[in-house]
């Protein structure tokens, strides 16, 4: 890891968030997000036909607590809920208003967004390509820490003991891990820091529901910590942030365990693969191990903007990730979906390698 200066006079720029934004043209298949292709739990669409919206929501989301604090073995007041993981970014930025943060990168530009916007400064601490393995820092002098596990966009999964230990040794340093793409993987659970939260008061996990339950348009997420931490965080979400639909939405999620298991397998058995078949497929391509469901892939001899171009011909949509801290244009993002989709990318990728 090493510390780099911060290069931006105006860092607009680097809080695009791809081309999706429900701007994807409807016939394009969307390798650009990376949303569960298996599309919502039915249990949600169900529960989305009873709407309550001549009510005001339960403020406290009391049972989409109770129903996460169950499946994760705490108390319901150890639980934020908000709308989506990003409400809960902010909350956080304004609840610990740390004076200075360190972020590790190339990560989610949204760590960086809610901190200046608290009026913080940055170091941003720069994982070592190829492989952007992530790596403890001396994080003295700072107040709070943001990481993404796995890290988005580079899919790489922390050595959970390594990353216990790191929080452990630095109580008096706020770190706040977001989770988001974890529940896709079986071992989920287990990678998880949310069994440590007893024993870690500056830890907060903050988890979305939106891209394992397919429902980005929803707004869902929620953060874990303990009591204390808990309660300054709910202090900074607004009232009535996760509306009705939402809290239902999520609770039917919650419920289908067997989405749940489906989604894994399909992780197991095609985005675990993805990688591989990128990176066998053409020396232009060169993978970033990932253990996540996208590949960040390093392109050599084209631009990440040209090849996007090309892509599109072919009717797929890639991220191109030049605008993350510490990347450039030889990068892209690409998520994996389903078997057919998957091939149809690979046949789209080669057509459009050919007639660069
Ligand atoms: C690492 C990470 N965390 C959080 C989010 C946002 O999640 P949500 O849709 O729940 O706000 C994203 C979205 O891309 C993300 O990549």
């Amino acid at each position: 890891m090493r510390k780099i200066p911060c290069p931006w006079t105006d860092p607009t720029p680097l809080f695009r968030h791809g081309d999706a934004w429900g701007r994807v043209q409807p016939e394009l298949i969307d390798f650009s997000v990376s949303v569960n292709p298996l599309g919502p739990p039915a249990g949600v669409l169900h529960a989305l036909r009873i709407p309550q919206i001549d009510r005001y929501p339960d403020p406290d989301s009391l049972q989409l607590r109770e129903t996460l604090a169950a499946r994760h073995g705490l108390e319901p007041d150890q639980i934020v809920a908000g709308n989506g993981a990003n409400d809960l970014i902010y909350a956080a930025a304004r609840a610990f208003r740390p004076g200075r943060v360190a972020i590790l990168e190339p990560t989610y530009t949204e760590y960086f967004r809610a901190s200046l916007r608290v009026g913080a400064s940055v170091d941003h601490w720069l994982a070592e390509a190829p492989g952007f393995e992530p790596q403890q820092f001396d994080p003295d002098g700072v107040d709070l820490v943001w990481l993404a596990n796995p890290n988005n966009p580079t899919g790489r999964l922390w050595d959970k003991g390594q990353l216990l230990g790191w929080i452990g040794s630095n109580p008096r340093i706020m770190f706040l891990v977001d989770e988001a793409f974890l529940p896709f993987r079986a071992d989920g659970q287990a990678q998880s820091l949310i069994s440590a939260l007893a024993q870690l008061p500056n830890l907060v996990v903050v988890r979305s529901l939106t891209k394992v339950f397919a429902m980005p348009g929803m707004r869902l997420g929620y953060a874990l910590a303990c009591g204390s931490l808990a309660a300054r965080l709910r202090e900074e979400v607004v009232p009535w942030s996760v509306n009705s639909l939402a809290q239902a939405a999520g609770i039917a999620a919650l419920q289908d365990s067997a989405y749940l298991v489906k989604t894994q397998t399909w992780f197991e058995e095609e985005a675990q693969s993805f990688e591989e078949r990128l990176g066998a497929f053409s020396p232009a391509i060169a993978p970033v191990p990932s253990q996540a469901n996208f590949v960040l892939v390093k392109l050599e001899g084209t631009s990440a903007a040209r090849l996007s171009r090309g892509l599109m011909e072919y009717g797929v949509t890639v991220r191109p990730a030049g605008n993350f801290v510490g990347l450039d244009d030889r990068y892209l993002r690409i998520s994996a979906r389903t078997t057919g989709e998957n091939l149809r990318f690979l046949h789209a990728l080669r057509t459009a390698l050919e007639e660069l």
